[in-house]
This record gives C-alpha cells, structure tokens and sequence, in this order.
C-alpha cells in the first residue's frame, strides 16, 4: 500500500516535471504567440500570412522601451516618438542594416497595468476598436515585428510593426542578430529569451513548486524506508 502511494507520487511529479518543460518550450516567447494569433485572425479574413521579421521585432520593443512609463489610466498610450528614432535610434540600436530599411505600413501600441495572455491583449489591448481591426487586415502588409516589455508590477507595454516590404530582405540584422544587446523584455523571432517579464516569474514559480513537491516526496521516501 505505501509503495504504490510512492509510485503514484512519482508519476504525478514526473508529469508535472513534464508539464513544466513543456509549458516553457510552448510559451517562451509571448511576442510569438501573438504573431500566431494575429496570423491565424488574417488567415480566417482569407489574408495573407505575415512573415514574422526578427528585424521589426527588435525595432518594436525599441520603441515600447521609448514608451514605458507613458501608459494612462484607461490603458492608452500616450506617446509620439520622432519618426527619425526609427532611422536613427531603433535601427542602429538592432543592428538594422540601412540600406535594406523598409517602409512601416502601420503600427498599434497598447499598454494594460498587469500581464495579460497573449489571446487577451489581442482582443481587449491592441485590437480594440475599428480602426485597429482594418489596421490588422490592410492587405498590403508583409511582415510583422512585435515586441513588449514590463514588469511584475506593470504596467505591460506591446508594440505591433508591420511593413508592406519584400519578405526577408527588409529590415535585415547585421550578423543575423548576434550583435543584439537586449536589456529587458522581448521581440517577436528572437532567440534572446524574455527578460524582466511574468514568464520568467511563473517559471520561476514553478521552479520552486516543483522543490517543494520533491522535498514532500523525499519526507515520504524517508518514512517509507523507516517503516
Ligand atoms: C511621455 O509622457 C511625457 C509626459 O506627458 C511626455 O513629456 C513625453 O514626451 C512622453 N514620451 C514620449 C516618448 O512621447
Ligand atoms: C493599407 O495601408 C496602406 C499603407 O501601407 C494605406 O495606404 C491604405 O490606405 C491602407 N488600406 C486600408 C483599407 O486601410
Ligand atoms: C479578428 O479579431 C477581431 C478582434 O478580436 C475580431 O473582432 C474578429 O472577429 C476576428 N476575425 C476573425 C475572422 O476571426
Ligand atoms: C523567408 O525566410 C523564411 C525563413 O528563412 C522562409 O521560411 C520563407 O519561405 C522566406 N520567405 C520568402 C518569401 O522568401
């Protein structure tokens, strides 16, 4: 009887061990995540797909990083960055090799005071009214960048680029992105982690309910051996 309780425990926390890997493969980056969403929402207006550009990405998070601390009390952000800081700051800041800069064909940005799911902040953040709908579904985009940054506290900033360019010969990194400094928060096709985000601390959450169930399971062991 006792063994059999070991052995069950031992499945569940193998399952959860499982859970946990899998949860962090599948959610590691939620910038991703919308680009699916937004990519899956296109495909049902039969739109074409969006190529997701690393080189918009970083761009985006650059201007939410411009942004942060500008978000109002109904979630609006308030904030104009000149239009030379995409030449001149963001660019140079990603690595954006110049001469293949493209044209932004649009942008949303959205703010929300705690960490939302990607699902949610497509509908109740970026995509909130008509005029960011049509925004969405203008046919003449190409590529999508999207980058958000906050912290536990909040508030949580996202930035949506799209650019009507050539498909992977715009906004192309230098060295494939390898010269990147990013401080906090992600972009969209980047292999740089989140940082200073609520993904890090749910993971970090499960990190340590995972100690705790195997300090359980090793008391249990002990008694079991005791017996
Ligand atoms: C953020 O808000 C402040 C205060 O309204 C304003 O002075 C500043 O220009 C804003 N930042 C940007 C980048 O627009
Ligand atoms: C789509 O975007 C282009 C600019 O990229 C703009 O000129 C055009 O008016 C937009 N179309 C609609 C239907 O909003
Ligand atoms: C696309 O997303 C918008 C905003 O959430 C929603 O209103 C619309 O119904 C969606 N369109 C399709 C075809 O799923
Ligand atoms: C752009 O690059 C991606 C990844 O390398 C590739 O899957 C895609 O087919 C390319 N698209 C075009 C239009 O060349």
């Amino acid at each position: 009887m006792v063994k059999k309780v070991c052995c069950s425990e031992w499945i569940i926390l193998s399952t959860l061990l499982l859970a946990a890997v899998v949860y962090s493969e599948h959610h590691g980056n939620p910038a991703n995540e919308l680009i699916d969403i937004i990519n899956k929402n296109r495909t049902a207006q039969r739109l074409p797909l969006l190529n997701d550009s690393p080189g918009l990405g970083c761009m985006a998070l650059q201007y939410v990083e411009e942004c942060k601390g500008n978000c109002s009390s109904n979630n609006i952000v308030h904030c104009q960055p000149q239009e030379d800081d995409f030449t001149e700051v963001f660019a140079p800041n990603c690595g954006v090799e110049l001469p293949t800069f493209g044209t932004i064909s649009g942008h949303i940005v959205g703010c929300q005071s705690k960490y939302l799911e990607p699902s949610v902040v497509f509908s109740q953040v970026l995509i909130r009214d008509k005029k960011t709908l049509s925004l969405l579904s203008n046919k003449t985009h190409t590529e999508v960048g999207i980058g958000l940054i906050g912290n536990h506290k909040g508030p949580f900033f996202w930035c949506v680029l799209f650019s009507n360019g050539q498909t992977n010969s715009t906004f192309v990194l230098e060295d494939r992105g390898q010269g990147i400094k990013q401080k906090k928060g992600c972009f969209s096709g980047s292999s740089i982690p989140c940082s200073g985000g609520q993904r890090t601390n749910m993971f970090l959450n499960n990190i340590v309910t995972m100690g705790f169930l195997y300090i359980y399971l090793l008391k249990q062991l002990y008694l079991f051996m005791t017996i």
